[in-house]
């Protein structure tokens, strides 16, 4: 070792991701990858041409700090239009190297050592990292990944004198739970009784199935009074790879969320804002996305449904999750490596997203895929031994 005093590790509990681990896997096997979260097909050509417009029009050097002025605007009236909440675009409303950074830099502005944040698990996995990296305490409300409704008493018993925050996530990652009007109600009533800042992470926000409505944190007006809504363009537009999201917050916790983000990275990629931000003009970019998924939704489930597997109604997001219980005693993770090695389908393992790793017996199947690739999926499956 070349260190005399050996470097701690300030995140002694993280190791690869099961996303990056799977994805391996798939690669090695040859398997089809519905394991991570992305689209398999690509962005529009519009919104390309868009790009090559504002690169060649020379938008190529830093955007301002918060972000590129006209995405800002485009991202109010949006939001407005959407939840009836109006954010100043000068104030309100902050661009973001995606979601995560979104996340982590709300987070990283609430939290201080010894904090408390209740986590709703299964959790998306930059949260706690993020919490324990500002010496918070994740406290966790556990939920089955068949959950149907959330129960709030079990949730105010988490909360203690410390309790400083609660991340929320709808439509929800992994298990496709889109919250109901009376969750966020709840919530709201529990925030303002407890005094808690809110973080809702919301980048599946324009993929809800069978005429549901996305509730978001920013439609109730006592709740975005106290929450950091997060979103991202990579789930809207399939553009994972931009890295391009967004925080809306009132200007009190904004003017300290921009002292973090200044510092993280300053600005994100100034051509691609203004690229989103003019395709954003036609509210038809977005809102076709449910309907868009909601088919490739049924056109997997259609094919699966003589397995034997349990389907949690899937309400929103691109994931479908199955229960396997009735079929094998195998754990999550082992079964999802030997579906992987063995038939040729890649998915995540559910307990992934427990910090106790417990099984449930839960896969998560990602349906953002070719309806050839999913249709191959669906018949591999069905041959599998069960
Ligand atoms: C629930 C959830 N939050 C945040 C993110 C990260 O979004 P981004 O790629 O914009 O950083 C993801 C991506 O998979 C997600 O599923």
């Amino acid at each position: 070792m070349l260190l005399k005093n050996p470097l701690q590790s300030k995140l002694p509990n993280v190791g690869t991701t099961i996303f990056t681990k799977m994805s391996a896997l798939a690669e090695e096997h040859k398997a089809l990858n519905l394991a991570q979260g992305f689209p398999e097909f690509d962005c529009s050509p519009d919104l390309q041409a868009l790009v090559d417009k504002y690169v060649r029009s020379g938008k190529n050097q830093y955007a301002p700090m918060p972000g590129a002025l006209p995405l800002r605007e485009a991202i109010a009236k949006k939001t407005f239009e959407g939840s009836g909440r109006e954010y100043h675009p000068v104030t309100e409303i902050t661009i973001t190297s995606g979601a995560t950074e979104a996340l982590f830099v709300a987070i990283s502005t609430v939290v201080h050592p010894g904090d408390e944040v209740i986590v709703f698990e299964p959790a998306y996995d930059s949260y706690v990292p993020a919490i324990e990296l500002s010496g918070g305490i994740p406290v966790f409300v556990t939920l089955d990944p068949q959950y149907d409704s959330i129960d709030w008493e079990a949730v105010k018993a988490r909360i203690t004198g410390k309790t400083r925050a609660i991340i929320i996530n709808t439509p929800h990652n992994p298990t496709g739970k889109v919250w109901a009007a009376s969750d966020l109600q709840a919530l709201a009533t529990l925030a303002e009784e407890q005094d808690l800042i809110v973080i809702s992470d919301e980048v599946y926000e324009y993929i809800v199935f069978d005429g549901r409505d996305h509730i978001s944190a920013a439609s109730v007006p006592s709740l975005a009074e106290r929450s950091f809504v997060c979103g991202s363009f990579g789930k809207t537009f399939h553009t994972t790879g931009w890295k391009l999201g967004y925080c809306l917050a009132p200007g009190y916790l904004t003017a300290e969320f921009r002292k973090i983000h200044q510092f993280l990275v300053f600005s994100v990629v100034t051509p691609f804002q203004f690229a989103v931000a003019e395709y954003l003009n036609e509210p038809e970019h977005y809102l076709t996305l449910s309907a868009f998924y909601e088919r490739k939704r049924d056109l997997f489930n259609e094919a699966i449904k003589g397995i034997g597997f349990v389907l949690k109604p899937s309400e929103g997001s691109f994931f479908q999750n199955v229960s396997y219980a009735n079929l094998s005693e195998e754990n999550d993770a082992a079964l999802a490596e030997r579906l992987t090695r063995e038939v040729g389908v890649a998915s995540i393992p559910v307990s992934a997203f427990y910090a106790r790793k417990t099984d449930f017996k839960t896969l998560r199947f990602c349906f953002a895929k070719h309806d050839e690739t999913l249709l191959k999926a669906a018949e591999l499956l069905n041959r599998a031994l069960w």
